[in-house]
């Protein structure tokens, strides 16, 4: 590229810097798939479920006979599931026990600005006094710095949905989720649970990064501790993206499941920092086993959808229903990366281990709020590309360095507008506080895989991706920014509010 930059851009739309591990890979399907514990409340704070985590260090195998330090949420990785109820108000501690400060952000979340981690509302470590106050090109950058604790005031009032929680320190995201730092979010309602889709034991989370490691098993990552935008060498070469080697779910490498001979509902959460996919669910000697998108970002879709194959781009999600009846017991039906090679085609596999009853269904009409936005006559385009931050060098919408002093734009609560996404390589634009939907890819009809209520959309190398945004009823500061979190953390991120 014309920047020097010897990162990746296919027109696949996989940008990024491949990083190999330092340690033999471990053959695959060979680890069992872990399921993260599910967050428990541990009091009521004024009606609303308490929760309280602390972020940690911890030391886990994931390569086997290996110690890889994480942090993380409870000091494991993903961190635990948040199962919540749309209406019921929930408040998260967070209290920070790492070396360095923490901003979480729930994404997804139709969240009050000041619960949705703001990337300058420092949580400074517990008994920390240094000063940690963000100064970028002499200029002060404005956040609510606190010590120790925050609470993060959730309240819910979304439907059900796949959400995810990570960290959002500016200029830290990507190494701070590179260690750990995300878990997932699955918030209910009655209208899904009177479904009838597959439950319990029955509906996975697949949580899915790629990771690369150093010989002492630790995460291989190429600047920890200062921005990657300031290391001389660094910045060209990793600013299209951090990619790794080992592809992990729920935190282990290619994991393997046994199933019944039954439905399944898998919740999928890109929360790679770099790395886009396409799955697929290979059958040997078969045709692929087809399966069923009934969610997608946020949250059900109005009628199931048929897919072979899912594109997904950092930070998006897919809620897909497997019927596993379709093939024999015994069979093993593997989900592949058709974007990866190598190691990276690889991700989980599925046993079919037992024929089992099935008492679920995929009913033929799923949900009623899922209507098209109708846009009115304001278009706001957004331009992602390469440019000047402050005297180096990184992303840029409309030319703009990310500047969270400053609002990019000022949009109406109510109004339905279009924005109209351009890139010059892959960017996952996402955007905070309320979900759009995807009117069209470069004046042509969205993919399939884009259909309902999106957070993310995954925007291919010079394309124009126009969605409809609408915020309801929250007024504040936010952000939008590329879900790629190396370009973020190289200030691909704008500040707007809500008014
Ligand atoms: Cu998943 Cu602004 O983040
Ligand atoms: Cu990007």
């Amino acid at each position: 590229a014309g920047c020097g930059a010897v990162g990746l851009d296919t027109p696949a739309g996989q940008t990024g810097e491949m990083l190999t591990s330092a340690v033999p890979l471990p053959a695959p399907y060979r680890v069992p798939l872990p399921i993260p514990a599910v967050a428990r409340p541990t009091g009521t704070l004024g009606g609303a479920d308490l929760y309280e985590i602390t972020q940690r260090t911890a030391d886990v195998e994931i390569i086997p006979g290996l110690r890889t330090t994480i942090w993380g949420y409870d000091g494991t990785f993903p961190g635990p599931t948040f199962e919540t109820w749309s209406g019921r108000p929930v408040v998260v501690r967070h209290t920070n026990r790492l070396p360095v400060p923490t901003v979480v952000h729930l994404h997804g979340g139709h969240t009050p600005s000041d619960s949705d981690g703001w990337p300058l509302d420092l949580v400074l470590p517990v008994g920390d006094t240094s000063n940690w106050a963000h100064v970028h090109n002499g200029v002060p950058m404005v956040g609510n710095t606190i010590a120790g604790t925050r609470e993060h005031h959730y309240p819910m009032s979304q439907r059900a949905a796949t959400l995810w929680y990570h960290d959002h320190r500016m200029d830290f995201t990507a190494p701070n989720v590179y260690r750990g730092l995300a878990g997932m979010h699955l918030v209910r309602d009655d209208v899904e649970d009177a479904l009838g889709l597959p439950a319990g034991d029955h509906e996975l989370p697949l949580f899915v990064c790629d990771r690369a490691f150093a010989a002492d098993g630790s995460f291989d990552y190429p600047s920890l501790d200062r921005t990657l935008r300031t290391v001389p060498g660094v910045e060209d070469r990793y600013m299209s993206g951090v990619l790794g080697d080992v592809v992990l779910v729920n935190g282990a490498p290619w994991p393997v499941h046994e199933v019944d001979g039954t439905r399944y509902r898998l919740r999928i959460v890109n929360g790679s920092n770099a790395r886009r996919y396409s799955f697929a669910l290979r059958v040997p000697g078969g045709p692929d086993l087809p399966f069923t998108q009934v969610g997608s970002d946020g949250g059900l879709l109005a009628a199931p959808v048929r897919q072979t194959a899912l594109d997904a781009a950092p930070g998006e999600r897919f809620d897909v229903v497997v019927d596993f009846a379709a093939v024999p017991v015994g069979t093993e039906v593997t989900m592949v990366n058709t974007l990866g090679t190598g190691s990276t085609a690889d991700v989980v596999r599925f046993h079919v281990v037992r024929a089992a009853r099935d008492d679920s269904r995929v009913p033929a009409r799923l949900a009623d709020d899922v209507a098209p936005l109708v846009p009115g006559p304001v278009v706001r385009e957004f331009a992602f590309g390469r440019g000047a931050v402050g005297d180096t060098r990184g992303w840029t919408i409309n030319g703009h360095a990310f500047d969270p002093n400053s609002s990019l734009a000022d949009i109406p609560l109510g109004q339905v507008e279009t924005w109209r996404f351009r890139s010059d390589v892959h960017h996952p634009v996402h955007v905070h506080l309320d979900p759009f939907q995807v009117l069209a890819r470069d004046g042509k009809p969205p993919r399939p895989t884009d259909v309902g209520w999106k957070d993310t959309v995954d925007v291919l190398p010079a394309e124009i991706v126009d969605v409809a945004v609408r915020f309801t009823d929250l007024a504040g500061r936010y952000v939008f920014h590329c879900h790629n979190l190396e370009h973020e953390d190289m200030a691909m991120m704008a500040t707007i509010r809500t008014v």
